[in-house]
């Protein structure tokens, strides 16, 4: 009889431990926002699990997240009219992870499989990485650097695609060329010294006075201390601006660029009349996902061509420190939350 008790105890225990087992694999921890504002409505919190939906979506265990401006100008609202985000949302469209569950067939074209290390900017209009899972596009995906933890990894894919478009799409930059880098020791612009120099440009780049030594070591050729020195009595005869601080720092550009040259902007868009009447291009760059792109610059990294600096990594509940530190404008290299250890 006790027997039977026990085997009854036995079986109800293993039934709840299935049932709660299977309960967890349909959530997991998220930072989800439920309205825009400040960085206090950041909720770190149970969310459902995301589902594969089609056959070229991936769902991927995300270790690490990338922390961008572009994060707390959707927290704060300001992208509202661009991305019809739903809420709750969870934020964060840079990620290193694993992939967990992808669909066989002919629409994933064989490129990942389960357990694949990956990195990826997913799509800004959908839910973004600030969690244990997302499910993205196979497209936005690529192999990680295999040089590269997860935490610097994930530091890479928005910053570098952004640079890596706006510097050989939209700029067609070539070897020789001279270029000014605004905002050089940030997240874009680090990357962005280092792709300019690999391309074989003459680089010009501003910082204040503490990240002087930075650029040097990014090998940048013409540091500027935006805080000291007016650049536009330092660089002359540029053939590129790339302007990742907007106002007046984009306005006192104009007079730095040679004719033909061009001003481009991932911040506020210059001014198209002002640029036809100085015989210059000017545009906003809009970066966009690109698994492709991303596989170059994996190998780039992997060579030992450009490597990330990442300033602070901090805990994934530590989210609202790591917008705070983004917010203030003064990042050094990137800002990473860790997702799983
Ligand atoms: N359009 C797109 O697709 C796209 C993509 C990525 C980023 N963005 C935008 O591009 C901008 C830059 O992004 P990010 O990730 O590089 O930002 P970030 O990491 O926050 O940039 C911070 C850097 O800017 C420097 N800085 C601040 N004020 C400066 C000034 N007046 N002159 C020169 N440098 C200055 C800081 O250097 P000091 O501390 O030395 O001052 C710091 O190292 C953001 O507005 C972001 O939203 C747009």
């Amino acid at each position: 009889m006790s027997r039977t008790i026990e085997a009854i105890i036995k079986h109800t225990g293993a039934t709840s431990e299935k049932k709660s087992a299977s309960a967890t694999s349909q959530t997991m921890k998220a930072v989800r926002i439920h309205n825009f504002g400040g960085p206090e409505v950041l909720q770190y919190e149970d969310a459902p699990r995301p589902q594969v939906a089609a056959a070229t979506e991936v769902l991927i265990r995300v270790y690490a997240a990338g922390v961008n401006p572009i994060d707390w100008k959707v927290r704060e609202g300001y992208m509202k009219d661009l991305w019809p985000h739903k809420f709750p949302l969870i934020p964060g469209w840079d990620l290193s992870g694993v992939v967990e569950e992808i669909e066989p067939g002919p629409a994933a074209a064989g490129r990942f499989k389960k357990g694949d290390e990956v990195y990826s900017v997913p799509d800004p209009a959908r839910d973004g990485a600030y969690a244990e899972y997302i499910v993205v596009r196979e497209s936005e995906l690529a192999l990680k650097p295999k040089s590269l933890h997860h935490v610097h990894a994930a530091a890479v894919p928005l910053a570098a695609l952004t640079a890596w478009q706006a510097l050989f799409d939209a700029g067609q930059l070539v070897s020789g060329q001279r270029i000014l880098i605004h905002g050089g020791s940030g997240g874009v612009g680090h990357v962005a010294v280092q792709l300019a120099k690999w391309k074989g440009a003459h680089v010009l780049a501003t910082a204040s006075t503490k990240n002087q030594e930075l650029l040097r070591e990014l090998g940048v050729d013409e540091p500027i201390d935006y805080t000291k020195q007016k650049f536009e009595d330092v660089a002359r005869d540029v053939d590129l601006v790339l302007d990742l601080i907007g106002g007046e720092t984009q306005e006192r550009s104009w007079s730095v660029l040679k004719n033909g040259g061009a001003l481009l902007s991932l911040v506020q868009p210059p001014s198209v009349e002002k640029a036809k009447a100085l015989g210059v291009r000017a545009a906003f760059v809009a970066g966009h996902p690109s698994g492709a792109q991303l596989a170059e610059i994996a190998h780039l990294i992997d060579s030992r061509k450009l490597k990330p600096i990442v300033e602070r990594i901090l805990p994934l509940v530590e989210v609202r420190r790591a917008h705070e530190l983004s917010q203030s404008g003064h990042t050094r290299g990137k800002i990473v939350l860790r997702v799983k250890e």
